[in-house]
């Protein structure tokens, strides 16, 4: 039985990836600040990286509350398969991209909040993974590749509340297979060398 499953969600992956056949990074921007440190990082980074880059300033979005009516509204269009509905089109565009990079700042131990809102919107059954029989998701997402970039202020910053979620997230329900983390600490510490954390890890960044 699980079989079926796999072959349900091979075909929906199928479908997903041949929505879009342009190679296309997926850049989901969390850095408000105008000189954002994650930013100058993800910008290293970008420019290594080929193909055109589509970028979603996240704190300039609108997203829906996801309240009582929400819920229905998409469960009713999931139970539909009615996908093409605009409230899926996050969901899609991430389905089908072929590379994603996330530069999100570390906020009281995880990142700020227009990045949990964005996940919300784009973990939709049958979009961006599907749930086996039991109840094991698999992914639908044409994405390889998911690059995570973050910076913090102190030196005390455990991952699991910021990237592990996100890591987590992307291996066990989207399915994508490589997921790295580049990280700058420490730069708001009296007396550091910010040009010196920060250009050490830039010379680690390859697309
Ligand atoms: C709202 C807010 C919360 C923050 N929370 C933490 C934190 O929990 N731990 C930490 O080490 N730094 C924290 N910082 C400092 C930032 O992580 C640090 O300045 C980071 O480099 C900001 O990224 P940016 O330059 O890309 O904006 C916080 C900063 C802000 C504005």
């Amino acid at each position: 039985m699980d079989g079926l499953y796999d072959i349900i969600a091979l075909i929906l992956g199928f479908i997903t990836k041949e929505e879009d056949k342009e190679y296309m990074v997926l850049f989901i921007n969390a850095c408000v600040r105008q000189d954002s440190r994650t930013k100058r990082l993800a910008d290293k980074l970008l420019t290594d990286l080929q193909g055109p880059v589509t970028e979603l300033r996240l704190w300039d979005m609108e997203f829906p509350v996801v309240d009582e009516d929400f819920l229905k509204k998409r469960d009713q269009l999931i139970n539909n398969e009615m996908f093409s509905d605009p409230m899926f089109d996050l969901a899609r565009q991430f389905a089908a991209s072929d590379e994603i990079v996330i530069a999100a700042p570390y906020w009281d131990l995880s990142f700020p909040s227009s990045l949990k809102q964005y996940l919300e919107q784009i973990c939709v059954l049958g979009v961006t993974f599907i749930y086996g029989p039991d109840g094991t998701p698999k992914g639908l997402c044409r994405a390889k590749k998911l690059t995570y970039l973050t910076t913090a202020g102190g030196n005390f910053c455990p991952l699991e509340f910021g990237y592990g979620y996100v890591e987590a997230l992307s291996k066990m329900f989207f399915g994508i297979e490589e997921i790295r983390l580049i990280k700058a600490a420490g730069l708001d510490i009296v007396g550091a060398d910010v040009e010196e954390i920060m250009s050490a890890v830039e010379a680690e960044i390859h697309g």
